[in-house]
């Protein structure tokens, strides 16, 4: 198993260039399988999710061709038609989930393995379920798999989301492109991940038009045509490097993001006391000598505070003055990171879904677990600003998320190794 060896503190000093968004990346590949003619898709993260993603595609028939550098995939249709989703791919990624649209829009029949829950909690299905049985398919459950089928393809409808889900707006999405008649989606997730897709899905010639905030009206087309797309960057990755230089008083470039999409973010670290100038796809940052406590940060559906920040935003709070809360809306169980941080020092009260977090903590290196994707990148951001060397095992969670972090961190000033 690789490992982190992490000499702290460092500075974060220079400049980093955002990989593709994988968020972004995982429901446009789904939505390949509903093309029949040759798909380009650029600017492709090199993450392990990714690489899942092409092997599930590949497993039912396309045919993957990536360039040298692995960020441009060239996907094309073989004679082979598979709708057998398998839980061995599935289960490492719960994105999987989203070939299941795709699958019945296009072949009207989907054997997908239910994705199973993972660190962050339960993570069911229903919304997705309930939302594709309105636009016509059936199910059933049998030994973890969802066997679905729609007879008569996939049936525009009028539906609301019960609950906000970004998974199961894409799904629906997809479905509803090759659908018959018009669909309306209603209480949709708002990402900009979600804004990708359908961009890329209207570049193919899909008829998708957000007609409120948080409402898609989608008229279902015969087929879509071939096209070369490039893949938004990563707005989990830019945050996440955004706060490492808020926190160890750092000075960064960070490249190739709109900052537009994570002004939530933006403003939270100008309130902890970070100098920041954004230009079109550009943030200069520069961390504050004290970091000022923030007062009940809120995980919220976008464009609210991401949830997939908590973590970090955390450990920034760690090192603050005076004490700092974080509420924590979305997931059940993403506190994770928090058991680990206490190894490194950290003071943090946990009840129910909130986090009390005091501040002026003096980190001191220690041997840490990762867990899931974003508490890790939390523990090397914490190991970044510690006294002394830290460990971080189990790294590749992390390789499932963030391309050649350590690479980028190096660059950046950091003293980190990567070895197994
Ligand atoms: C996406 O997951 C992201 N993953 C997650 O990022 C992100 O944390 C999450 O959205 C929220 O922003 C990808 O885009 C690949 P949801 P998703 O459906 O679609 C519950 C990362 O680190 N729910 O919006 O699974 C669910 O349990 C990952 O990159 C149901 O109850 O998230 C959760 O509590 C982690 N029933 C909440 O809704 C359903 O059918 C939000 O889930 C679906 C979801």
């Amino acid at each position: 198993m690789e490992k982190f060896l992490i000499k702290g503190p460092c500075k974060i000093k220079g400049q980093v260039n955002i990989s593709g968004s994988k968020n972004a990346a995982l429901p446009i590949l789904a939505a390949t399988l509903l093309f029949d003619t040759p798909v380009i898709i650029k600017n492709l993260p090199r993450v392990k999710d990714i690489d899942t993603m092409l092997n599930l595609l590949s497993s039912l028939g396309s045919k993957i061709q990536l360039s040298k550098n692995k960020k441009i995939v060239r996907i094309s249709k073989t004679s082979k038609k598979r709708v057998f989703a398998s839980y061995s791919l599935v289960k490492t990624m719960r994105a999987g989930i989203l070939v299941l649209g795709p699958l019945l829009a296009k072949f009207k029949k989907a054997q997908c393995s239910m994705p199973g829950g993972c660190n962050l909690g339960l993570r069911p299905i229903d919304i997705h379920l309930n939302a594709l049985t309105q636009l016509g398919i059936k199910y059933k459950i049998i030994k973890g798999y969802v066997h679905a089928s729609a007879k008569k393809g996939i049936i525009g409808k009028k539906i609301k989301f019960s609950k906000i889900s970004v998974g199961a707006t894409e799904n629906s999405i997809i479905a509803a492109c090759l659908g018959k008649g018009k669909t309306i989606l209603k209480n949709c997730a708002i990402e900009p991940e979600i804004k990708d897709l359908t961009n890329f899905l209207n570049s193919a010639g899909s008829k998708i038009k957000w007609i409120g905030k948080r409402t898609i009206q989608i008229e279902g087309v015969k087929s879509l045509n071939s096209i070369k797309y490039s893949v938004m960057g990563d707005r989990i990755e830019t945050g996440t490097f955004c706060v490492a230089a808020c926190l160890s008083e750092g000075n960064l470039i960070v490249k190739n993001f709109n900052p537009k999409l994570i002004n939530t973010e933006l403003n939270l670290l100008k309130k902890v006391g970070a100098k920041i100038k954004t230009f079109k796809n550009e943030i200069h940052i520069k961390g504050p000598k004290k970091i000022k406590n923030l007062n009940n940060i809120i995980t919220k559906e976008y464009p609210n505070f991401p949830t997939d920040l908590q973590a970090q935003f955390m450990v920034l709070l760690c090192k603050a003055h005076g004490r700092s809360t974080i509420t924590e809306n979305i997931f059940e169980n993403r506190f994770m990171h928090v058991a680990e941080l206490r190894r490194l020092g950290a003071k943090i009260l946990i009840k129910e879904n909130k986090a009390v977090i005091e501040g002026s903590t003096n980190f001191q290196g220690a041997e840490l677990m990762s867990s899931d994707l974003r508490a890790s990148v939390a523990l090397v951001l914490a190991a970044i600003i510690s006294n002394g060397q830290s460990i971080i095992n189990r790294i590749y969670h992390l390789d499932r998320g963030y391309e050649k972090i350590e690479k980028k961190l190096k660059k950046l000033g950091v003293d980190i190794k990567r070895v197994s």
